[in-house]
């Protein structure tokens, strides 16, 4: 071993293995690609075992000359291969933290995406259902509903058809067969039954909407064999058919967003209500939807009249002391009328266009402060 420093000359064409070391080192640092490979390099080279720390371990062994050169000359390696791994450490460091920021951007100004919830629509049968409640529920009426499988009594007998009378069989009744009584069961044809099932329940004044489902054996564009309808019952002791123009007046116009309608009360028949009448509305039939509040035309919309002395009593109230009116409309008719759907079966289709077209967005709740179909 030679205590004699080599001229600088010397050590410049002749690499020694410090400089061969170093130049490896050197390129391990650059080459590494991330954190965990520096740290790996930094262990190789400055860990207890490391290529520099085993050749520090040799500087208590030097002559003091040695140490003087050969040593100086490991320290200044330890010294360039630890800064060179700090500053690639710092920079790798910097580079994750830049990546990381970068995939977990947000671009607020993105429009926002529409939720499910939000992409969902409400058919136009509920729509309507939660119109006319919203309606009839500034008026102070409330909701009555009833069962959709009815017996025999409430559909037909205690609305006063008489025993085997043919108006029974004109509603073209789904019947159900016979139980061990003998009694058959039906589909109800309309929502009247639960006009006594309420006067059995609750004392008047009365002031209900029943809407729901009614069934009767018919199918075509304006006829589907299940279909709904909204009755109205009002009892107290006053009730009148002047209260009846009124309420379906204010009904028509809040329900249509028109300032004015015309109506007109044509004498009828029902079993249930005496006197009876259909009620037209006066419109414009010459476009390809229509209109009301204008026109020369008439449509027939509902059907109305003074509830019959015997239906009060099948209700359990006395026809001299309470008086009532009711009315009963189809649903589907009046939602095609004011939205303008030519079939009725396309309401029973499940077709998602359709739905997309002609549902409702979920969080407009029709108001009458709001506006009912925004
Ligand atoms: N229930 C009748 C039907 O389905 C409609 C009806 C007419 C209901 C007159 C009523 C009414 O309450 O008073 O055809």
């Amino acid at each position: 071993m030679s205590s004699i420093p080599k001229p600088l000359s010397a050590r410049q064409d002749k690499m020694t293995e410090l400089d061969t070391l170093e130049i490896q080192l050197m390129a391990d640092v650059a080459a590494a690609a991330d954190e965990q490979a520096i740290e790996a390099v930094r262990v190789a080279a400055l860990g207890k075992k490391g290529s520099v720390s085993e050749l520090l371990k040799t500087l208590g062994t030097m002559s003091p000359e040695e140490r003087q050169t050969r040593g100086a000359a490991i320290n200044a390696l330890k010294n360039s291969v630890s800064d060179a791994i700090n500053a690639r450490k710092s920079a790798l460091r910097d580079a994750a933290i830049e990546a990381k920021l970068k995939a977990e951007t947000v671009d607020v100004s993105l429009p926002v995406r529409s939720s499910p919830a939000e992409r969902g629509r409400i058919h136009p049968i509920s729509q309507i259902v939660d119109e006319i409640t919203a309606i009839f529920g500034d008026m102070g009426f409330s909701i009555a509903e009833g069962p959709d499988v009815e017996t025999d009594y409430y559909n037909f007998t205690a609305l006063n058809f008489p025993e085997g009378h043919p108006a029974r069989e004109m509603h073209d009744t789904f019947f159900f067969l016979p139980d061990e009584k003998g009694e058959r069961k039906v589909l109800r044809t309309h929502t009247s039954p639960v006009q006594v099932r309420t006067m059995e329940a609750q004392k008047p004044p009365i002031r209900i909407i029943i809407p729901g489902k009614t069934y009767r054996q018919d199918s075509d564009a304006t006829h589907s064999p299940m279909f709904h309808q909204v009755e109205g019952l009002v009892v107290d002791k006053t009730a009148n058919v002047a209260n009846i123009r009124w309420v379906l007046e204010e009904f028509c116009k809040t329900f249509f967003e028109v300032d004015n309608v015309t109506m007109r009360f044509r004498p009828s028949f029902f079993p249930f209500t005496e006197p009876s009448f259909e009620v037209d509305i006066q419109c414009d039939r010459s476009g390809p939807i229509v209109k009301f509040g204008e026109g020369t035309d008439w449509m027939e919309i509902l059907g109305c009249g003074m509830v019959h002395p015997n239906v009060l009593r099948y209700g359990g109230l006395d026809p001299d002391e309470y008086q009532g009116f009711a009315w009963g409309m189809g649903l589907d008719r009046i939602a095609m009328l004011k939205y303008g759907m030519p079939d009725l079966r396309d309401f029973f289709n499940a077709d998602v266009r359709w739905m997309n077209h002609y549902g409702f967005r979920p969080l407009d709740m029709p108001t009458l402060f709001g506006g009912l179909s925004v």
